[in-house]
């Protein structure tokens, strides 16, 4: 353990207890007059005694102790951090964190003594979030989250953990997700950063948006950004999708979560679009199986759910499932998650084709599935349905409706992209 470690440890213990603790605590390991320098290396088994002793001094379990020895210790890491020009002036603790592997733990490895910096890998999830795994034969998860919540105190951030698995509860690693308990920081996302990085690797982003009920999605490039606003390049069909909309998602390929951005404006000539208010969404986007169709058309509903039935009309389909609005005053039960329910409506095609036959529509369907949630909408309740495996004819017209609701749109959309171009 680095030497570091005791000077900071000794300044933790006359801190709580008073001058002279060192001494003592010494002179009852054994290790009278040892002076630690912080420029030299001593063996793990004196750091823990010397740790185990200070939670007896302390009248506090270990883990208790190594806490508040770590948050004790995190001023004192910044300026050592900011003087030895590892620590970046404007970082904070997530920033800390995100270049801990990196900047900060890697100059205090010293191959000539075998020194190798603890094992501790960082991965930012987004600007207010962070993945951290720690591995080590040291097990000194409570320092790491004494340093982590002392750097929060130092910074005046509210720093939280979330996800905790633990080497103190016999899992091999602790694992943990370190975040900004701030709903604006929660969806905060720096522009500069994430979209300077899609740009400086020339990779592409994928937007997302909807027209006339139908997904459509496609690839774009960064061509500029500013502090709160990015410009796009587009293919002609999506930026008509996102004209429309006002509105778009999109999927970076560096972050796990997708955003959300409003259109400011679109330039139909040069395929261009302003995008602005760039927040993040509740999880990834675009990772649907199913392409999931809004009906053009009323879709009547019946479902039964146990002996009764209840009627609504289709919100969206796909082959793996729906949301169904419930008729008001429909008096749910009870409902439990994952309750089996059978789902009857009316496919509106003209006809399908089913192998060989051609069979005239409007088509009838009964499908089971399982419902997922229920919520309240437009003061009645709608209903998200997980559809079970679909039977190959059931598919194949699922798979019909989909296609002529994205030829229609299709079709709409090429008629306009001309204008556009215009
Ligand atoms: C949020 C920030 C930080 C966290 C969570 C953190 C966490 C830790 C942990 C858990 C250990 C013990 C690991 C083990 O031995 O298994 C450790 C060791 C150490 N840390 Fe940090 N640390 C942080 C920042 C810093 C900074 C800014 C510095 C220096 C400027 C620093 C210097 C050290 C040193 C010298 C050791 C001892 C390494 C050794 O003995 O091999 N740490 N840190």
């Amino acid at each position: 353990m680095h030497g570091i470690m005791f000077l900071a440890l000794e300044d933790f213990l006359e801190a709580r207890l008073g001058e002279g603790v060192w001494e003592r605590l010494l002179q009852a390991a054994n290790l009278h007059d040892q002076q630690f320098e912080p420029d030299r290396y001593y063996p793990d088994q004196v750091a823990n005694e010397l740790f185990e002793l200070s939670a007896r001094f302390l009248k506090q379990p270990l883990p208790a102790t190594l806490e508040l020895f770590g948050q004790h210790m995190s001023p004192g890491l910044v300026t050592m951090g900011r003087s030895m020009g590892i620590l970046h002036k404007d970082w904070k603790t997530l920033d800390i964190l995100e270049h801990l592997q990196s900047h900060v733990l890697a100059p205090f490895a010293n191959i000539e003594f075998g020194v190798m910096p603890p094992d501790i890998r960082t991965y930012r999830l987004k600007h207010g979030e962070v993945a951290v795994a720690y591995v080590s034969r040291r097990k000194l998860c409570p320092l790491l989250k004494g340093i982590i919540r002392g750097m929060g105190q130092f910074f005046h951030e509210p720093i939280a953990f979330k996800e905790q698995v633990c080497m103190l509860q016999d899992a091999p690693l602790c694992r943990l997700s370190i975040y900004l308990d701030d709903p604006f920081f929660l969806r905060y996302v720096d522009v500069e950063r994430e979209f300077g990085l899609v740009q400086s690797r020339i990779a592409e982003i994928t937007f997302y948006n909807t027209f006339q009920g139908v997904p459509f999605s496609d690839l774009g490039l960064v061509l500029r950004y500013s502090k709160d606003e990015v410009l796009v390049q587009v293919p002609p069909l999506q930026l008509l999708t996102m004209k429309v909309e006002k509105v778009t998602y999109l999927s970076l390929p560096h972050l796990p979560q997708g955003l959300k951005a409003l259109i400011r404006d679109v330039d139909g000539n040069q395929g261009m679009a302003a995008l602005t208010n760039i927040r993040l969404t509740d999880g990834a986007v675009g990772c649907r199986r199913f392409p999931r169709v809004t009906p053009d058309k009323s879709m009547p509903v019946h479902m039964k759910l146990g002996k009764r039935t209840f009627r609504g009309l289709m919100l969206n389909i796909s082959s793996g499932g729906a949301r169904i609005l419930l008729e008001k005053e429909s008096r749910l039960p009870e409902v439990l998650l994952f309750e089996p329910v059978s789902v009857d409506f009316a496919m509106p095609l003209k006809y399908v084709e089913l192998d060989d036959t051609i069979v005239l529509g409007p088509v009838p369907m009964v499908v089971d599935g399982n419902i997922l949630d229920v919520s309240p909408m437009d003061g009645s309740m709608a209903m998200r349905i997980v559809f079970s495996a679909l039977p190959r004819r059931d598919g194949m017209v699922m798979e019909q409706y989909s296609r002529k609701m994205h030829d229609d749109a299709m079709e709409v959309l090429q008629g306009r992209v001309v204008a556009m171009q215009k």
